[in-house]
C-alpha cells in the first residue's frame, strides 16, 4: 500500500509503490478514486486520476489493483451510456449535472438480469481466446456471442444452456490439468489492441445515406475518415447522421470533451430514434461514451480507448462497427494537459512528442479482420478534428490526415452560406475509390462511377469558370459555359446539399442517389445539345422543370422508380418544345 505525497490537479504522486506496474489501476485516497499508474520511478508512482481530486490529502493511501485499465464486456452492453472509464451514466442529469459520485464502484453491466444462453460449442472441443461458446440474443438483430477470454486455452469439460446472469458459470474448460470456470464476462485491457488472425483491405463501402459521402467520398467498412472543420461547420451533425443512418451493425459513439449540451442532445435524441431500416430503437445497436468538457480530463484521455476496445469486442463476433469520435482534438488536448503536468518535453504547439504516434495507433485499430475465431468483422473509424479557426496545419489535423484515408473537409464558407453538409467537394478526397470500384460496378453498374466522374469534372469546371466570372462577369461567357455554371449549381443545390433535419432528405439510399445524380446529368446533356441547336442559356436556366428536379429530394424511397420515369419524360418534352420554339423563331427571322 502506498501513500499520497503530492496532488496536482488530476495527477497524484504516491510513494511506497513498489510492486505496482505501469498502467495498473489504483484506488486513490479514502474515497477510493480510480486512477492509473502512468510513470514509475523507484518506489514512486505518478498516477492519473479519472475523478475530481479536490479534497484529496497527502498521507492518504493508494492501493493497486494489479490490473490494467479494462472494460467489462458481456450481454447488456448495447444501448448503454458510459463515461470515459466505463461507468454507467444512466440519466441525463449525470452528464449535464456533471458528477457521478466519486469512487463508487458501480458495475458497468447489470449483474442480476438473466439472459438466455444458447450453447454452440460442444463438450470436448478445443478452445482458445475468442472461441465461440454460444450466444445470447441481446436485441432482435444482434446475437451477442460469448467468447472464451484471453489466456484460456484448453478443452471444454462442461457447457450449460439456459437462463443465466452474466456472472453465472456457463462452461468449464480443462487447461493443463486445471478446471477453469467461465461466465459470460470478458475483461479487456483498453490500451492494447486485441489479437486477430488477418487484416484485409475492404472492398465494401460504409453506406451512410449521405449523398456527398456515398457518391463522392466514401469510406470503406474497416476504413478511416477524418472530419476536420472549424466550430459550427457541422462535425457533430455529420457524426450523428452517420450514427443514425450508416449500415453498420453496431455504432460506438464517443463524445469526447465537447460541451455537455451537445452530448445531452445525443442522449435526448438517440433513445427516441428508430432505425429507418428496421423500425427498432437506434439505441439497440449503439453504445455511447460520454466525456464532456466538464468531466475529469484524464477520463477523457481514456474514453477513446474504452470506445475502441468495445468496438473490437463486437468486431471479433463478426460485426461491422462504426465508431465516431467527437472530437479527437479534445482528446489530444487532454494528452497535452497531462503531458504538461508531467513536465514532459513538449513537441509542436506544446502537444507531447508522442501525439502522432498515439493518433496512428488509434486509427490503426480500424480495419476489416478475420478474428481468432474465424469470423470476419470490421471497425470503421470516423474522427472529428476541431482545429482552431479551421486551420488544418496544426498538429492534430496533420497527425490525423497522415493516417486516415478519407478526408471530409468541412468548410466555413459553405457552412456560413448554409450549404450543409459543408463538405468541400474540391478539397475533400477518398483514397478508397479504387478499392470500392468493384462494389459500385456490381451494385450500381458502370453508370454510377461514370456519373461520379462527370459530376466531379463539372464541379471543377464550375470552380474555374467562377474565377473567370469574378474577373470579367458572366456576360462574357459563351452559352456553353454558362450551362456548365448552371450544372455546377444544380449538382451543389439539388444533390450535395442535404438537410439533416428533413425526415426524407436526411437519408438517401444508394439507388436514389444514383437516380438523382443521373437525372441532373441527363438534364445537363439535354441542355448542352439544346445550346448547340441555338437555344440561349437564359431559357435553359429558367426552365420550369428545374423546380421538379430540385424536388427529387422529397421523393419517398419507394416511389423513386415511378417518379423518375415521369420526370425524365418531363425533361424530354420541355427540351423538345424549347428546341421547337427556337427553330420556329429562327425561321421567322
Ligand atoms: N446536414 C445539416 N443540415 C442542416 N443543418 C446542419 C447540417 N449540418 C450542420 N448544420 C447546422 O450547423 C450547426 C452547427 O453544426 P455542428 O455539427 O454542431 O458543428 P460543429 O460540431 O462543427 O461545431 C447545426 O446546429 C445546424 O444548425
Ligand atoms: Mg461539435
Amino acid at each position: 500500500m502506498g501513500t499520497i505525497e503530492k496532488i496536482a490537479g488530476p495527477l497524484v504522486v504516491a510513494r511506497d509503490m513498489l510492486g505496482s506496474n505501469m498502467y495498473d489501476v489504483v484506488k486513490v485516497g479514502s474515497g477510493k478514486l480510480i486512477g492509473e499508474v502512468i510513470q514509475l520511478k523507484k518506489d514512486k508512482a505518478i498516477i492519473q486520476v479519472y475523478e475530481d481530486t479536490s479534497g484529496l490529502r497527502p498521507g492518504e493511501s493508494v492501493v493497486t489493483t494489479g490490473l490494467p485499465l479494462s472494460v467489462e464486456l458481456a450481454p447488456g452492453i448495447l444501448s448503454k451510456i458510459y463515461d470515459g472509464v466505463q461507468r454507467p451514466l444512466d440519466s441525463i442529469e449525470k452528464i449535464s449535472g456533471s458528477f457521478i459520485s466519486r469512487g463508487i464502484d458501480v458495475s458497468p453491466l447489470d449483474k442480476k438480469k438473466k439472459w438466455k444462453f444458447v450453447a454452440q460449442a460442444k463438450k470436448g472441443a478445443k478452445v482458445s481466446e475468442n472461441s465461440i461458446l454460444g450466444y445470447v440474443q441481446e436485441t432482435e438483430l444482434i446475437k451477442h456471442y460469448i467468447m472464451v477470454p484471453k489466456g484460456v486455452n484448453g478443452t471444454i469439460e462442461k457447457i450449460k444452456e439456459g437462463n443465466f446472469a452474466i456472472e453465472d458459470e456457463i462452461a468449464t474448460v480443462k487447461s493443463n490439468g486445471k478446471t477453469i470456470s467461465l461466465n459470460m464476462i470478458q475483461k479487456r485491457a483498453v490500451r492494447s489492441p486485441s489479437d486477430f488472425k488477418n487484416k484485409f483491405a475492404s472492398a465494401e463501402p460504409l453506406v451512410t445515406g449521405q449523398r456527398v459521402v456515398d457518391t463522392f467520398f466514401p469510406v470503406s467498412k474497416g476504413g478511416t475518415a477524418a472530419v476536420p472543420g472549424p466550430f459550427g461547420s457541422g462535425k457533430t451533425v455529420i457524426q450523428h447522421q452517420l450514427a443514425k443512418y450508416s449500415d453498420a451493425d453496431i455504432v460506438v459513439y464517443i463524445g469526447c470533451g465537447e460541451r455537455g449540451n451537445e452530448m445531452t442532445e445525443v442522449l435526448v435524441e438517440f433513445p427516441e430514434l428508430l432505425d429507418p431500416k428496421t423500425g427498432k430503437p437506434l439505441m439497440e445497436r449503439t453504445v455511447l461514451i460520454a466525456n464532456t468538457s466538464n468531466m475529469p480530463v484524464a477520463a477523457r484521455e481514456a474514453s477513446i480507448y474504452t470506445g475502441i476496445t468495445i468496438a473490437e469486442y463486437f468486431r471479433d463476433m463478426g460485426y461491422n462497427i462504426a465508431l465516431m469520435a467527437d472530437s479527437t482534438s479534445r482528446w489530444a488536448e487532454a494528452m497535452r494537459e497531462m503531458s504538461a503536468r508531467l513536465e514532459e518535453m513538449p513537441g509542436e504547439e506544446a502537444y507531447p512528442a508522442y501525439l502522432p504516434k498515439r493518433l496512428a495507433e488509434f486509427y490503426e485499430r480500424a480495419g476489416k479482420v478475420e478474428s481468432l475465431n474465424g469470423k470476419i468483422g470490421s471497425i470503421t473509424i470516423i474522427g472529428a478534428v476541431s482545429p482552431a479557426g479551421g486551420d488544418i496545419s496544426e498538429p492534430v489535423s496533420q497527425g490525423t490526415l497522415r493516417v486516415t484515408k478519407t478526408f471530409w473537409a468541412l468548410d466555413q464558407a459553405l457552412a456560413s452560406s448554409r450549404h450543409f453538409p459543408s463538405i468541400n467537394w474540391l478539397t475533400s478526397y477518398s483514397l478508397y475509390l479504387n478499392a470500392l470500384h468493384g462494389w459500385y460496378l456490381k451494385n450500381r453498374g458502370e453508370e454510377f462511377p461514370a456519373n461520379r466522374r462527370k459530376a466531379m469534372s463539372l464541379l471543377q469546371r464550375e470552380g474555374e469558370l467562377k474565377d473567370i466570372v469574378q474577373l470579367v462577369g458572366a456576360d462574357a461567357l459563351p452559352d456553353s459555359e454558362r450551362v456548365i455554371l448552371e450544372m455546377g449549381r444544380m449538382i451543389r443545390e439539388d444533390f450535395l446539399r442535404q438537410s439533416a433535419y428533413d425526415l426524407i432528405d436526411a437519408y438517401t439510399s444508394m439507388e436514389k442517389q444514383h437516380v438523382m445524380l443521373g437525372m441532373i446529368l441527363y438534364f445537363g446533356k439535354r441542355a448542352e445539345e439544346a445550346v448547340k441547336q441555338g437555344v440561349p442559356s437564359d431559357k435553359i436556366v429558367t426552365m420550369k422543370v428545374r423546380a421538379d428536379i430540385s424536388r427529387m429530394k422529397e421523393w419517398k424511397e419507394d416511389t423513386v422508380a415511378s417518379q423518375s420515369k415521369k420526370l425524365r419524360e418531363e425533361i424530354d418534352s420541355a427540351f423538345n418544345s424549347l428546341i421547337k420554339e427556337e427553330a420556329i423563331a429562327a425561321k421567322n427571322q
